[in-house]
Formats: structure tokens, sequence, C-alpha cells
């Protein structure tokens, strides 16, 4: 069999694995050792039928009349999202959003690890967010080099986004995760995600209309 890193998974698969991998972090932390699909699908609320298709994907996993080893689950889907080792990060726009992140403690327990944050305003500079200090722009290509950084998280105005991420590039960046709204120009070797709260906000008010249309048809 074929080592799981080395199967093509598709995207949605990967989209839905946080997910599951966040689950069976519970039932580790309660002392779960297996569990079946159904009891999985039920926790979930997934089908049983969706969970696996899913987790085949992985060959090997599951063992009929016994369901998922939770801890080997657990440590492959790990390694499937490239936990295994920590990711150092940075925030740029030490604003109300990238200060909200800042002072997200459960990064650190995930495993990403902050280690600067910037901004472009003299004003900020010496303000520290749990123990880090803000630093100004002209830092930021050492920094990155000297602290074997990775990942961005970009919270600045979508203006000037286009202009920072190419100064990240040029200084090595490796990810960047995309909270201003403009779709970022880089190279096919640097990643993105982008996030956007309003269109998770969208969808929800979709399912808030969908939800109130049925519920009218059925009066
Ligand atoms: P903010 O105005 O509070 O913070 C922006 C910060 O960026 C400021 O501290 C500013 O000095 C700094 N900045 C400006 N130009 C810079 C540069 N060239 N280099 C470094 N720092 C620079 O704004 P807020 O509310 O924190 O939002 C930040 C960004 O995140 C905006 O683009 C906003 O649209 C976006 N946003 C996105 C969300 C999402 O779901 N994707 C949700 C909320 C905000």
């Amino acid at each position: 069999m074929r080592k799981v890193e080395e199967r093509e998974i598709s995207q949605a698969v990967i989209r839905r694995l946080p997910r599951y991998y966040r689950y069976l972090g519970e039932l580790l932390e309660s002392g779960v050792e297996r569990i079946s699909s159904n009891d999985l699908s039920k926790r979930m609320k997934v089908t049983a039928s969706q969970i696996r298709q899913d987790l085949n994907n992985f060959g090997g996993f599951g063992q009929q009349g016994y369901g998922y080893n939770v801890k080997y689950l657990y440590t492959e889907i790990g390694k499937i999202l490239g936990l295994e080792n920590d990711h150092n990060f940075v925030i740029i726009g030490a604003g109300n959003l990238g200060q909200a992140l800042a002072n997200y403690s459960n990064f650190e327990n995930r495993g990403f690890v902050l280690k600067g944050i910037f901004d472009a305003n003299p004003t900020l500079k010496g303000m520290s967010i749990r123990n880090v200090p803000v630093r100004m722009m002209d830092e930021l290509n050492d920094f990155i080099r000297a602290n074997d950084v990775e990942i961005a998280v970009l919270t600045i105005p979508k203006s000037v986004a286009i202009e920072v991420a190419k100064d990240l590039v040029d200084a090595g960046i490796k990810a960047i995760w995309n909270f201003a709204h403009v779709d970022l120009n880089v190279p096919d070797n640097v990643i993105v995600e982008n996030v956007h709260l309003i269109e998770s906000l969208m969808r929800l008010s979709y399912n808030i209309s969908r939800y109130n249309e049925e519920h009218k048809l059925d009066k």
C-alpha cells in the first residue's frame, strides 16, 4: 500500500479534515480509544457513509467490527495537515483584527507560533501583545530570515496588501494567510489562504433565507 501522504486527496476532503481532526482530538482528550463511523457520524452530524468515504482515502484506518483507532487516525490526519512540525508566523498590520488574532493564544496549541507583529504606524511601536512587541516594517525582511518565519498573516488595508505581499515574497515567506479583501498575485511556490468572514456571513444569510422559505411552505 502506498503511504497516505503520497496519495492525491481531493480538496473537498482536505477542507473537511480539520473538522475530523478537531473531533478526534476531543475524543482523545476524553479517553476514547476507538470509534465506529456511526458514532462519529452522530457526533459530527455528517453521514456515516461520508465519513467512511472520506477516511477511506487514507486506506486501512478503519477495521470492520472495530471502528477507527482514534489516536492513529488523529496522528495520521495531523501528518496530512502538516501539523507534526511547528509553523512560525508573523502578523502584518497591528490594527483591530491583527491585535485580535495576536491575542488568540490557541494558535500555539496547534503548533502555530507567533514570532512577530509588524505595522507601518510608528505610534504603535513599543506596544506589546502577549509579550510580542510591535515592530516597524523596515525590520521585517531580516526578521523573517532570522526567525525561520513561514507564514505571514495579512491584516492591513487592501490598498497596500498587494505591495506588502510582494515584499514578503522577496523576503522568502512561504505562505500568506490573507485577510485583506484583495486577490494577491504571488508566485506558485507561495501558498495563499484567503479568509473572508463576510462570505461566511453571506452563507449564513442564505441558509436563514432558505430555512424561512421552507418553513413558510410547510404552513
Ligand atoms: P485597522 O485599520 O484597525 O488596522 C490596519 C493596520 O494596518 C493599521 O494598524 C495600519 O497602521 C496598518 N498598516 C497600514 N498600511 C500598512 C503597511 N503598508 N504595512 C504595515 N502595516 C500597515 O483595520 P482592521 O479592522 O484591523 O482590518 C485590517 C484588514 O483586515 C482590512 O483590510 C480589513 O478589510 C480586513 N478585514 C478582513 C476580515 C476578513 O474576514 N477577511 C474581517 C475584518 C477585517
